[in-house]
């Protein structure tokens, strides 16, 4: 059957069995390798993307259910990985092997756009299904506390009055 993706701000038509996991229609079909297989049954949070606005568990999700819907993979997160958790990441060196990594992020991500100042127990439940053998989590808790500063700062800037070259100004 055919379905409209919308994938990272485009459409796509992929010609596949409705009950195909998402995770496969983004890494075979559509060329989008950034989101990971993981556990396959919905235990490890690799496979994690965004669908309208929620983190899901994309090996667990039907292309039919996803069809229609904006869905975020790692490689729409930002066009230039300017994305505040991104930045956060780099800053605190979060990775270690990597293999979780895209799924920790988007569920950071749909964490932050819910809650843009979360707590360490948002944080915690927020990212309880996404594991990571190599124990990264203390570090990925504070990148996302330092995303939400990086944000803060960012909207705070977005919103100051541009300058005038009116008296006092020049
Ligand atoms: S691969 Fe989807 S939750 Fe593990
Ligand atoms: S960084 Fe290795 S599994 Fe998370």
């Amino acid at each position: 059957m055919r379905f409209v993706l919308k994938v990272n701000g485009r459409s796509g038509t992929v010609d596949v069995p409705p009950d195909m996991p998402l995770l496969w229609a983004l890494r075979d079909v559509l060329s989008l390798p950034g989101t990971k297989y993981g556990c396959g049954i919905g235990q490890c949070g690799a496979c994690t993307v965004n669908l309208g606005g929620r983190a899901v568990r994309s090996c667990q999700t039907p292309v039919s259910a996803a069809a229609g819907a904006v869905i975020t993979t790692i490689e729409g997160l930002s066009p230039d990985g300017s994305h505040p958790l991104q930045q956060a990441w780099r800053e605190l060196d979060v990775p270690q092997c990597g293999y979780c990594q895209a799924g920790q992020i988007m569920s950071a991500a749909a964490l932050l756009a819910r809650t843009p100042k979360p707590t360490d127990a948002d944080i915690d439940a927020a990212m309880n299904g996404n594991l990571c053998r190599c124990a990264t989590y203390l570090r990925i808790r504070q990148a996302i506390h330092r995303a939400a500063s990086i944000a803060t700062v960012r909207s705070m800037r977005s919103i100051q009055p541009a300058r005038s070259n009116g008296p006092g100004n020049t």
